[in-house]
């Protein structure tokens, strides 16, 4: 039932396909591809034909191996060609308590949607729409979802961490997704005490680091860590490879800064050459752990993350 729904979607027929290209070309991508976190797997350039869409047919699935590949109409090509999730695609799902069926939907189309199905908003992102059905009995993993509902991971964190790490600021237990707005920026003035919801071993290294996801830049960060009875042993002495660094209302960009906060357990110790080497700005959580994979693992232990602005909140409460 739902194959033949897909096929029908996907196949250009002439009222579907007009209404659903129309829809397309506003709100989805003007790729080869129909889902906005796919792109099209493309062939191998040669001497005399430039690397292009792998063609297919709908009834064969005969694209190459790939993450997640799919054949589907192209609108732009107008032909069938494979189509592949990007690398680190933020695939978009329903939300809580809704299963996801990856099919988009359009604004007051709901027919597009099978039965049981309805067009709803993607998680973290209303103006995807895609299909979903109601679910009571689904099961969430914290703090992964929330980390997902505030687009944290995967798109500025490549993997949620296993435990929520708990901070505290000048005495205030932050929750995550905290935002503390320019009239009390002042209680992120020193750095935070933390906890890490898990026991830490005696004979590991630790890693924390503070990064503005919006400027790019980490503010915070203190390698080589030793852990004593299961705690950190981070105090005032202990020396930072870059020290902290409070949030200022003078900030650029002007406007809301989301911070991630991570813990990792170390596989071996930073040199002090590679911790010298760290990209202060344009700094990207997913290429810095790819660089260092030798020191740290993708996944951190623990994190949290919250925001601050350099304007007061004024948003109307709803
Ligand atoms: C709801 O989700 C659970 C867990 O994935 C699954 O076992 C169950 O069959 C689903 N219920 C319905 C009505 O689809």
């Amino acid at each position: 039932m739902l194959n033949t729904v897909l096929i029908m979607l996907l196949v250009p027929t002439a009222g579907l396909g007009a209404r659903y290209n129309s829809h397309m070309v506003k709100g989805w991508s003007n790729s080869d591809c129909v889902r906005p976190w796919q792109q099209a797997q493309m062939s191998k350039p040669t001497l005399r034909i430039p690397s292009r869409a792998i063609e297919c047919h709908p009834d064969d699935h005969n694209c190459p191996a790939g993450r997640n590949p799919v054949c589907q109409y192209s609108l732009r090509s107008q032909k069938y060609v494979c189509c592949e999730d990007k690398k680190d695609a933020d695939i978009p799902t329903c939300p809580k308590y809704y299963e996801t069926l990856l099919l988009p939907c359009g604004n007051s189309v709901d027919s597009q949607c099978p039965r049981g199905y309805r067009c709803l908003g993607s998680l973290g992102d209303d103006s995807i729409k895609l299909c979903c059905k109601p679910n009571r009995t689904l099961e969430y993993r914290e703090p992964e979802h929330t980390f997902r509902e505030n687009r944290i991971v995967p798109r500025l964190l490549p993997i949620a961490p296993a435990y929520e790490l708990i901070a505290t600021f000048s005495d205030e237990q932050i929750s995550m997704g905290q935002l503390f707005d320019a009239s009390i920026i002042e209680k992120l003035a020193d750095p935070p005490i933390m906890s890490a919801g898990v026991e830490l071993q005696d004979e590991k290294l630790y890693t924390i680091i503070l990064a503005d996801a919006t400027s790019k830049a980490v503010t915070w960060l203190v390698a080589n860590i030793a852990a004593f009875d299961g705690q950190l042993e981070i105090h005032r002495r202990t020396k930072s490879a870059v020290s902290y660094q409070p949030p200022d209302e003078t900030d650029k960009p002007v406007g809301m800064h989301t911070m991630i906060l991570a813990l990792f357990e170390q596989h071996d110790t930073w040199s002090q050459k590679d911790l010298a080497r760290i990209a202060m700005d344009d700094f990207n959580f997913g290429e810095w752990l790819e660089e260092y994979a030798h020191v740290l693992p993708g996944q951190p232990l623990a994190a949290t993350f919250y925001g601050y602005s350099t304007k007061k909140d004024d948003r109307k409460r709803i």
